[in-house]
């Protein structure tokens, strides 16, 4: 999972959090992603099951196009750290990439020291990482702005240019997040965000390396949202929680991530025939 190019797949991952309950239950949906996404040809999936369900799903993981990873992993490489599983484990178990900085994560008590850690310790065993950043409120003022920013800042202290490869930036406002959540962001919301996101990347690891981190929209994606992030918001992909426990829903996303990708190839091969 490298990305160097501009026309670039988009991610669909789907964060499944602490669901489905059963083994059997992980295994249907995602033998029905790998059904509904056999023929991708501009979208990738990316699946983040409960950790203990990686292993098993990884032998039924057949194409290149869906990737496994894992929702976290420990701020420690190895040692006398009960409960605490590290990256080169969840590497060792099936997982090519793991979510870090997740606005549940932090809730219960992770720190910017901490996500860097993670950051690093996964880049270390070779691991795509998903960063998670995002505002808990949006003020008036812009101040959300400077919070993003030192998320990004702080999580990518240390991290050297030739890693840019195996980052990933998903933008979640807290706000926007879950069953409880205010309301979705709007596509151009975050298209000002990832914007500025990008910058802040290219401060840290140079303009051309920033240029090949996608950043991605989540919080409260849906079936009917999705595309608008896609293709006005100008997502390089979409971090899916809810709504990617629902099979169906998860058809339709699929859908029109590839119908998007269609368009926009067929508007640069003419765009070249013009030239
Ligand atoms: P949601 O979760 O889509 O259920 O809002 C997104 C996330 O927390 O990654």
């Amino acid at each position: 999972m490298r990305y160097t190019g501009m026309m670039r797949d988009s991610i669909l991952a789907c964060n499944w959090k602490m669901n489905p309950g059963r083994r059997h239950e992980a295994e249907t949906l995602y033998q029905g992603l790998v059904a509904a996404s056999k023929a991708l040809k501009a979208s990738e999936i990316w699946i983040a099951p409960p950790t203990p369900f990686i292993d098993g799903l990884r032998e039924r993981r057949i194409f290149k196009r869906l990737s496994l990873g894992a929702q976290d992993c420990s701020r420690f490489t190895m040692g006398a750290h009960t409960g605490e599983v590290s990256a080169a484990m969840l590497k060792e178990a099936g997982a090519q990439f793991v979510i870090v900085g997740h606005s549940e994560r932090r809730a219960m008590g992770e720190s910017d020291t901490d996500v860097n850690t993670k950051v690093q310790y996964a880049l270390k065993a070779r691991i795509t990482v998903l960063l998670c950043v995002g505002e808990k409120l949006r003020d008036g003022d812009g101040e959300y702005l400077a919070v993003i920013a030192s998320q990004v800042r702080s999580a990518l202290m240390g991290v050297p240019k030739s890693a840019s490869c195996r980052l990933v930036i998903a933008y979640e406002p807290v706000w926007a997040i879950g069953e409880h959540a205010a309301a979705p962001a709007t596509p151009e919301d975050f298209r000002s965000v990832s914007i500025y996101i990008k910058k802040v990347v290219s401060e840290q690891v140079g303009a051309g390396a920033a240029l090949s981190v996608p950043v991605l929209y989540g919080g409260s994606v849906s079936k009917d949202n999705a595309m608008g992030f896609l293709d006005e918001g100008h997502a390089d992909g979409l971090l899916i929680g809810r709504e990617s426990l629902k099979l169906s829903a998860m058809k339709t996303i699929i859908a029109d991530a590839e119908a998007l990708g269609r368009a926009r190839a067929q508007r640069s091969r003419k765009h070249e025939r013009t030239r």
